[in-house]
């Protein structure tokens, strides 16, 4: 845990030059201690979502320059070079379509979810775009493959949306995360009308993930339709569904068609709001939010509130609306004393059972990731309001 000399250097309070008082930002994680939790994201990630999750992590954390948070994002540089090489990312992608087998049309063959598999497309699609061999066609035969995967081998609701099973149409939140923001990079590099249209089909998949899945408090259920259901507020599947609508509504505003999605952006914008304000209004005094939001006989999750708390630093940074950053900040304060000495998070959901806490010696690849997320999104916004608003910082 954390020793008290870090706990003591958080910084109390924020002055702009004009004087008018902004919420306290916090000191984030040091360097050396987002370092191992790094490490340890790679080291345990396998399956196929945590996979994807870690390539948008690394993406944000190291890359920032080629993530979709960045008005630089489209088109990314066609060569890399030695600072800017995405190794970690590029790696992820490597390993998958090296062992793709070439019937498959998914990233991953027989993962039983259709969406999981996607999580990768974004790394892949990027490998495609930078290779150094030109005649090396593998990483856009693979995306393109998962993409003809998901729009016409997929189920589909009545509705339209996508199923995120491959054997029954099964709607589950953590979709949003795997699969809209894969189908909005592929339209942004694509351009042009066929780009337009995958840009279109992106948030339409949202759209329809929230009118199946949302509650009138405005929480999202976790699985719907199908042979089995999770009625319940999953603060995980919140931050999938958030977080996810975030990584679309970037791509949309920073693609070359952004002024034609603007409907769109407003949409996705509020979509994301929704989430945020009614997962904070049951924000525990430590920071956390149990893994079911709003059941108290739940337990605190660590995992779904450091993704939450990323989506909600990425918003003010994008928005300048600070009216969440307190929560954030509890937040992220929980996390940090969450983290172990050896860069492991604790107090987290086991996330292959949804319903359970962790056990003492387990982890959460994708907790790992979420804990690099929340980092690169909580420097984001620090850097927003420094420079931005000339913020002075009294320690
Ligand atoms: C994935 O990693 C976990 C430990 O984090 C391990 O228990 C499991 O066997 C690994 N699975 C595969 C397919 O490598
Ligand atoms: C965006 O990328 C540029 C380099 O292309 C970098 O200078 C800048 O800091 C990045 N901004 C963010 C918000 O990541
Ligand atoms: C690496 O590429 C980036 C993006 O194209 C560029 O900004 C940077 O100057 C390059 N660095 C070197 C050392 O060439
Ligand atoms: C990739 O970039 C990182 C950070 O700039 C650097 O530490 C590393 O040595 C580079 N790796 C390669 C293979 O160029
Ligand atoms: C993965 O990297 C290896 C080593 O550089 C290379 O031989 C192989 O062709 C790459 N795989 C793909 C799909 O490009
Ligand atoms: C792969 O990269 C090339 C640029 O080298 C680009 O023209 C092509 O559209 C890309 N393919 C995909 C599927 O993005
Ligand atoms: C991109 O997002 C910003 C912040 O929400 C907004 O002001 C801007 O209008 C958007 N750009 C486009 C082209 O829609
Ligand atoms: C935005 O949401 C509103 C309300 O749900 C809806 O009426 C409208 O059609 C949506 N706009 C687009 C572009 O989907
Ligand atoms: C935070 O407080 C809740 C009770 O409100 C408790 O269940 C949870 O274990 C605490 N979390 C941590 C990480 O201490
Ligand atoms: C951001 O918010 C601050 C404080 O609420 C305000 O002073 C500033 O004008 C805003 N800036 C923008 C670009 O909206």
């Amino acid at each position: 845990m954390r020793s008290p000399l870090r706990v003591v250097s958080l910084i109390s309070s924020v002055l702009t030059v004009t004087g008018a008082l902004l919420p306290t930002v916090p000191a984030g994680f040091t360097n050396e201690e987002i370092a191992i939790v790094r490490k340890n994201l790679i080291q345990v990630a396998n399956q196929s979502w945590e996979l994807g999750t870690a390539a948008e992590a690394l993406t944000e954390f190291s890359w920032p320059a080629l993530s979709v948070f960045n008005a630089s994002a489209f088109p990314p540089p066609a060569h890399l070079n030695v600072s800017l090489n995405a190794t970690d990312v590029l790696l992820i992608a490597n390993r998958t379509v090296s062992n793709k087998p070439p019937t498959s049309l998914a990233l991953i063959a027989s993962e039983g979810s259709a969406a999981d598999p996607a999580s990768i497309g974004v790394s892949v699609l990027l490998a495609n775009w930078t290779r150094p061999d030109l005649t090396n066609t593998a990483y856009a035969q693979a995306a393109g493959d998962q993409l003809k995967y998901l729009l016409g081998s997929t189920p589909r609701s009545d509705a339209g949306a996508i199923s995120h099973r491959a054997s029954e149409v099964q709607l589950w939140a953590d979709y949003v995360y795997m699969v809209p923001p894969f189908i909005a990079y592929f339209g942004a590099l694509q351009g042009g009308e066929g780009g337009k249209s995958l840009l279109q089909i992106a948030y339409d998949q949202c759209r329809l993930y929230r009118d199946a899945l949302r509650d009138p408090s405005g929480l999202w259920r976790h699985i719907t339709l199908g042979s089995w259901q999770d009625d319940t507020h999953w603060a995980t599947g919140n931050g999938w569904a958030a977080a996810g609508m975030l990584r679309v509504l970037q791509t949309l505003n920073h693609s070359s068609q952004a002024e034609k999605f603007a409907a769109q952006q407003a949409n996705l914008t509020e979509w994301i709001q929704e989430i945020l304000v009614a997962s904070w209004a049951n924000q525990k005094p430590n920071g956390t939010l149990f893994n079911v939001i709003d059941d108290p006989t739940s337990f605190g999750d660590t995992a779904g509130t450091a993704l939450l708390a990323s989506v909600t630093y990425r918003m003010a940074a994008i928005n300048n609306d600070t009216t969440l950053i307190p929560a954030a900040n509890r937040a992220l304060k929980l996390i940090q004393d969450s983290v172990d000495e050896e860069g492991w998070l604790h107090s987290a959901v086991d996330p292959y059972t949804f319903h359970n806490p962790l056990a003492a010696d387990a982890h959460s690849p994708e907790g790992q990731a979420f804990v690099l997320l929340l980092h690169s999104a909580w420097r984001a916004f620090s850097n927003v309001f420094s420079q931005n608003k000339r913020v002075i910082t009294l320690v």
